[in-house]
This record gives structure tokens, C-alpha cells and sequence, in this order.
């Protein structure tokens, strides 16, 4: 008899809010400093960068903050996203565990970006801004602010890191076609930019840089400009928490219950999207059995396994608030590597400190490893994932290997937040045998790490 595949939900089963775990974490979130006073910043000093609604929810104890209509109707455009039981990759390795995964690369730039990308658009467009200015390490998260920006009638602003930037040439075609202006990063359009180019005409750039210039082409432009960020901030993790919400609903369908989750982490969205609202449950007494939380990353930028937790900048050039968060070193330049969604130096303060507090663990594979896994899912699942989300499949993989030599049916539920369509490159390069394992430099992390400023606590 043939076996049910995908749980949906109906547009109305659609949560009509955000969860904040804030509301549930049972030690604070350590505070955001001022980089010059090293006091916890307000929302003044906020204010030049981000609009009032989302210096709220970047604060809020509040434990759901409603989605507005507006976004709830965009929303529906993909969403509800399906909840997929990986049957013929359970056969495949003949484990007895139940996959699932949850499935975000049917948004339209295809990956979960857009779940934050168009409520931070709203928001701004209700706060008269005009522009937005961001980063983009792979192009998923410029892709998506720029179709959100076309939703509001936004001007958009892309610094793609020039790696990706060059090496993923349809992403920035994607971003110009949807109105937005890309430009690979390190440019000459910033004094930061100029800088780093200047020392290193070669760099190829990183997410710690193209943060640095777009923040500072925020605050040099003419019109009313803010600055977005795909990752990181509370508020965005809040907004990805719609996936955690839908997948409890869609579990409950099947009848199951997770009793291990797995994402992928470059700056935690995706991974804290799925994984919040599970753990605000058990932080509330309200899980239905106790689960395991793991949160893979690349072994070029292992900033949860290998980085230390302190006091750093978000980016490269000390334009932003110093965050409390597991760090490489702001300096620190992380190998290429096709996942350039996780080519990020820092990890999201919220999952640094549920690390701390012993409620996730954290690995780190290869990317070939993870191409390797990807290829497989792919070819018994049917979707070839995005080279981030082969971390979350190889995390998954790893798991179900696990209990069937422990001869055990657990239920594993992982995030697949991406497809690889546009990651053709990559995979032409894995199948040549042409991609290398870059190796992490532990000498280039600890001068990296000297450079994180001195607080004291
Ligand atoms: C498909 C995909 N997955 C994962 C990530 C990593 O970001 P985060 O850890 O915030 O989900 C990115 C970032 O660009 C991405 O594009």
C-alpha cells in the first residue's frame, strides 16, 4: 500500500504569529553594548539603522508578536511549507528512524530568507523608508530581500560576497531583475571596502565585510535608507519561527514527535526557525518527550565547535553593536566554500547562549562530506538541496546511521531550508572531483581573536 509522503496544512492552519523565546529562556539574553561605551545600547542608538517595529521585536519579552495581514497574505504564497517523510531515503540506509524534513525551498527565491526578508520590508515601508541596504553571502538572502522590496515598493541594495558573487552569476541576475542594484564585496563604493581592497586587491570577501558596507552605505545615503540583515538579530530568528510552528502542527498529523531536530547554522535563522518553538516548549513543560538538538556547520567557519564565546563586532570593519556570541574573530576571513550562506565568522547571540546553557549540541563536517550526502538525499528524495542545507542532510544522515546501529526507530526531524538550483557551479565541480576540503587555520582564528574587544564582566 503506497505510504503517505507530505503532511500539509491549509492557508488558514497558517500560525498568525511569531514566537519569541525570549519570553521562555531560563537566563536572559546577555545585552547588545555600545562599541564605545561598552553599556548596553538602546533603542536610539538602533534607531539609524532599523525601524521602530523591529527595535521592538529585537527587545520584546512579549512571547508572540502577531504577523501583520499584509505579510500573513504574503506569506501565502508559499506557505504553508510541506513536511516531507524521507521514506525512500529511510530505505536507502535501511534505518529503522523516521525522517522528516521540513521543506523551505518552495518559497519563491527558494529558501527560508523570505520568511524574515518581507516582514523587515514592511516594516520599513510603514516607517517611511525608502531604501534598504544589505548583505548577501550565496545570493538566497539578496534574492529575497529584493523580491520583498518589489512587494512594498522598496528601493534594494545588495553587497554580495564577491566569491559568490562571481561564482553564482544567475543569483545577482535574480537580485537586478527584481529591481535591486548588486555589487560583489569588498567594492570600491565604501571606505571599508577601499580598505580591505587596498591591502588585499584579491580578497574575496566575506560576510563580516559586505555587513560593513552595507552598513555604511546606509549611513552615507541621501534618501531615508535602513539597513537589513538576514540573520543573526533576534528579530529575524523570531520571523523564521513560523517553520518550527508549522512542523509541530504537521508532526502532530503524523503522529509523531521529534526526538531529534538537525539545521544547518552559518548565522542560526534557519536552524532557530525549526528548532525555537520546540524548545520554548520544553522550557514551558509542554514537550511531548525529551529531544536532542543538534546544529551543524561547516569545518571551514566551526564557529559553535571551535570559536570562542565573548564579546564581538557582527562584522568586519566595527560598524555594528558588540553581540554576545561564539566567534572566530571579527577579522577572521573563512576559507571559500561553496555554503556561503555559512561563511560567517560569529554565530546568533540566541543560539550561543542556548549552547551555553547545554541545550543544543554542535558538529562540524567537510563540505564534500555534505555534497556527498546532498547527492544522495537528492537522488532518492528527488530535490538536490543547497549546499547549506547538505550540512542539515548530512547532520540528518548521520543520525539515522546512528540509530540503525543502535537499532533504533527515533523520529529525526531536520530543516532542508534551501534548494540548490542555482548551485550548478558547485555541483559541477563536486562531480569533476574538483572540490576541495579547505582546511580551518586555528593560528588565523586566534589572531583573529585578538582582536575582539576587551570587556569587562
Ligand atoms: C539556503 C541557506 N541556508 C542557510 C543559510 C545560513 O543562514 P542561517 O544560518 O541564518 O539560516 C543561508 C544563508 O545565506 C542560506 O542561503
Amino acid at each position: 500500500m503506497a505510504e503517505q509522503v507530505k503532511y500539509v496544512l491549509e492557508e488558514n492552519e497558517m500560525p498568525k504569529a511569531w514566537y519569541n523565546i525570549q519570553a521562555d529562556l531560563p537566563k536572559p539574553l546577555p545585552p547588545v553594548l555600545h562599541p564605545g561605551t561598552h553599556k548596553p545600547v538602546g533603542p536610539d542608538d538602533l534607531a539609524p539603522l532599523f525601524p521602530p517595529d523591529l527595535i521592538m521585536q529585537e527587545v520584546t519579552q512579549e512571547r508572540y508578536i502577531e504577523i501583520p495581514p499584509e505579510v500573513q497574505q504574503v506569506y501565502k504564497i508559499w506557505r504553508p511549507s510541506p513536511l516531507y517523510r524521507a521514506r525512500a531515503l529511510e530505505k536507502a540506509l535501511g534505518t529503522p528512524a523516521k525522517i522528516y524534513y521540513k521543506y523551505e525551498g518552495v518559497s519563491p527565491t527558494g529558501s527560508h530568507k523570505p520568511n524574515t526578508a518581507v516582514p523587515q520590508a514592511y516594516y520599513n515601508k510603514k516607517a517611511g523608508t525608502k531604501k534598504l541596504s544589505t548583505e548577501t553571502g550565496a545570493g538566497q538572502w539578496g534574492s529575497s530581500l529584493a523580491f520583498a522590496g518589489s512587494c512594498f515598493g522598496l528601493e534594494v541594495e545588495v553587497f554580495q560576497v564577491k566569491v559568490s558573487y562571481e561564482t553564482k552569476p544567475y543569483r545577482s541576475i535574480f537580485m537586478k531583475t527584481f529591481g535591486a542594484q548588486c555589487y560583489p564585496s569588498p567594492s570600491d563604493r565604501t571606505e571599508v571596502g577601499k580598505k580591505i581592497l587596498e591591502k588585499d586587491p584579491a580578497c574575496t570577501g566575506s560576510l563580516g565585510i559586505a555587513i560593513s558596507e552595507a552598513v555604511e552605505s546606509c549611513m552615507k545615503s541621501e534618501v531615508p535608507t535602513k539597513y537589513a540583515l538576514g540573520s543573526v538579530l533576534n528579530h529575524v530568528l523570531m520571523h523564521q519561527t513560523i517553520i518550527g510552528q508549522e512542523a509541530i502542527s504537521q508532526l502532530e498529523k503524523a503522529g509523531d514527535y521529534p526526538d531529534v531536530l538537525v539545521g544547518c547554522t552559518g548565522g542560526g535563522s534557519n536552524f532557530a526557525g525549526m528548532c525555537f518553538p520546540f524548545i520554548g516548549q520544553k522550557f514551558r513543560g509542554e514537550a511531548k518527550k525529551s529531544f536532542r538538538v543538534v546544529a551543524v556547520e561547516p569545518a571551514a567557519c566551526p564557529s559553535l565547535t571551535k570559536g570562542k564565546y565573548t564579546y564581538d563586532f557582527g562584522d568586519t570593519g566595527h560598524m555594528t553593536p558588540l553581540i554576545k556570541c561564539h566567534t572566530l574573530g571579527h577579522p577572521f576571513i573563512p576559507p571559500p566554500d561553496h555554503a556561503g550562506g555559512l561563511r560567517y565568522h560569529a554565530m546568533a547571540p540566541l543560539i550561543s547562549h542556548l549552547k551555553e546553557l547545554g541545550e543544543l549540541e554542535a558538529v562540524a563536517y567537510r563540505q564534500t562530506e555534505c555534497f556527498e550526502a546532498g547527492i544522495l538525499f537528492a537522488k532518492h528524495e528527488g530535490i538536490l538541496p543547497a549546499p547549506e542545507a547538505n550540512h542539515a542532510v548530512k547532520g540528518a544522515i548521520e543520525e539515522a546511521l546512528r540509530c540503525k546501529r543502535e537499532g533504533k526507530s527515533e523520529v529525526i526531524l531536520f530543516n532542508l531550508c534551501g534548494h540548490g538550483n542555482f548551485d550548478m557551479a558547485a555541483y559541477d565541480k563536486f562531480n569533476q572531483g574538483a572540490m576541495k576540503d579547505s582546511d580551518f587555520n586555528e593560528e588565523d582564528m586566534a589572531l583573529a581573536l585578538a582582536a575582539t574587544p576587551k570587556i569587562a564582566e
